[in-house]
């Protein structure tokens, strides 16, 4: 067996429930990094790279995969989860950070446990076990955007309205708040890595906060 990932500075992941204002997040902290000359690659998962797109139809049912009625099974979904991010680390997120840039991901592993452990129901050891094998580095830092479920779902209207909830958004509240309690219980596990931004506030203000916690960890590991 492989050893977890080490915990790479310059790899950040955002983690949250629906509707946490993710995209605002990481544009501002992209934005930030570049005004300080620096290389930023924003990047998402599932996704980012074409087979890991494709993957990401498959499994949120939209696209050219969308429409298909075949229930999925708990176990594919976080295969595929995992299928996906092995391709994103392999194509795009290490070489990367190996020629110094800085890689800002929309979610990480930590929702495979959110979603696919708490969420589903999976094993916990499972997930662990898939993380062992799969993710060779970690993100030095993780912002995670907490917002309560009837309110996010409430931001996430609008756009639902225009495009329709994905196979994932139609699951129930408490599966929801599964996967908000996961996320807090991992935040407090990992103090160290999981900064936890109160996503109640406005979008501006969640991502002002945002960019100070990128510039502390910064600071704090200055060369
Ligand atoms: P995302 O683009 O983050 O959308 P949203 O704006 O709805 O948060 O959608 C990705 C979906 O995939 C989201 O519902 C969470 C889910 N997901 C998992 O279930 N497990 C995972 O490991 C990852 C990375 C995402």
């Amino acid at each position: 067996m492989t050893g977890i990932g080490l915990r790479h500075p310059h790899f950040v992941s955002i983690e949250g429930g629906e509707g946490a204002g993710k995209t605002t997040v990481i544009g501002a902290l992209r934005a930030s990094l570049q005004a300080d000359g620096c290389e930023v690659l924003g990047t998402r998962e599932p996704g980012g790279t074409p087979l890991a797109e494709r993957i990401r139809g498959l499994l949120l049912n939209t696209g050219e995969a969308g429409g298909a009625s075949e229930p999925v099974a708990a176990e594919t979904e976080l295969l595929l989860m995992f299928a996906a991010r092995a391709q994103h680390l392999r194509e795009v997120i290490v070489p990367a950070l190996e020629r110094g840039a800085w890689v800002i991901s929309d979610r990480f592993t930590d929702s495979s446990f959110a979603y696919q452990g708490a969420g589903r129901g999976l094993d916990p050891s499972f997930i662990a076990e898939l993380e062992q094998r799969v993710v060779t580095v970690r993100p030095g830092l993780t912002l995670l955007l907490d917002i309560g479920v009837s309110e996010g779902r409430e931001r996430t209207r609008g756009r639902d309205l225009a495009f329709g909830p994905d196979r994932i958004e139609r699951e129930r509240d408490d599966f929801f708040q599964r996967v908000r309690d996961a996320f807090l219980a991992r935040a407090a596990a990992e103090p160290d890595r999981i900064r936890v931004l109160d996503a109640t506030r406005p979008a501006e203000v969640v991502a002002a906060d945002a960019v100070a916690r990128l510039q502390a960890w910064r600071d704090s590991h200055k060369p």
